[in-house]
């Protein structure tokens, strides 16, 4: 008998938040440094993100010598395989995660779900209410905001802990936090947060330019990657160990 995997989606109806984003790092963190073993199921149709990027990632490394001695030297030392990352359709989303949970050779600890934010559909619903919990950026924008605490509150009434759902958890966490310090301004958003019974993370993430870039060959630091975790110069002040950190709190790992 195969150990049950986690199911965890970043998700929200917003667009450009961060979805994909987070999938992809948290991922790799926790598939590359932390000694977790991870799937991701791009369920993102039709442009296929996460795919897309592997294949990028995939040509660097075979044409930039720099990453390909990087790559060798990981996968050396780790001594297992990249993370899969498998497309999907939305609704068949689970089908495909408990397929690769049963055939691969690797025991996984957890499966991310990159969804498609239209929660209107069907598959999308039924493909978050299948997960072990859904966490959802948002950032201080008042329409992104509105939309993501509206997603997050039909969420949590109608899908949380009810009729047998496996979805057991939902946490939002700030995207995008501009300058040193967070303002009143979020105080305010914060107070609307615990009215509407949702829970907040701690790990605030900053806005930061780090997340733009991609490996290319120019340069040698990478961030965002799904055959590496973001490097060490870049990692600090980006949140994103602490971030990884609480998430593995939450979800129990
Ligand atoms: N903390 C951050 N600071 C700066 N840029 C960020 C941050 N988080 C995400 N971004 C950028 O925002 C953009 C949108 O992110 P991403 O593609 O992950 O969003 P998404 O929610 O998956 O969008 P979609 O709905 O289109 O799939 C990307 O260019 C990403 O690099
Ligand atoms: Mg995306």
């Amino acid at each position: 008998m195969r150990k049950q995997p986690k199911y965890v989606a970043f998700s929200t109806q917003k667009g450009g938040v961060g979805k994909s984003t987070f999938t992809v790092i948290v991922a790799s963190m926790l598939h590359y440094m932390k000694g977790y073993n991870v799937a991701v199921i791009d369920c993102d149709f039709p442009q296929h993100s996460i795919k897309g990027l592997r294949k990028r990632d995939i040509d660097q490394v075979v044409n930039n010598d720099y990453f390909n001695k990087l790559a060798f030297e990981q996968f050396a030392a780790l001594n297992k395989k990249s993370y899969p990352i498998v497309d999907s359709s939305p609704e068949q989303a689970i089908a495909t995660a408990n397929g690769l949970v049963e055939s691969d050779n690797m025991e996984f600890d957890v499966i991310f779900f990159d969804l498609p934010g239209t929660v209107n559909s069907r598959g999308v619903i039924d493909s978050l209410s299948a997960m072990d919990y859904v966490f959802v950026p948002i950032i201080a924008d008042q329409l992104v905001l509105e939309s993501g605490l509206r997603f997050a509150n039909i969420l949590s009434d109608n899908i949380v802990v009810k009729h047998g759902n496996r979805l057991k958890e939902l946490y939002l966490f700030w995207n995008m936090v501009n300058g040193r310090e967070k303002t009143e301004l979020y105080d305010v958003y914060e107070t609307v947060i615990r009215e509407l019974g949702l829970s907040l993370m701690q790990t605030l993430i900053p806005n930061s330019v780090r997340y733009k870039k991609e490996v290319s060959n120019d340069r040698k630091n990478v961030f965002r990657s799904t055959l590496f975790p973001p490097d060490k110069t870049l990692l600090k002040g980006s949140n994103l160990e602490e971030l990884v950190e609480e998430i593995c709190q939450i979800i129990k790992l």
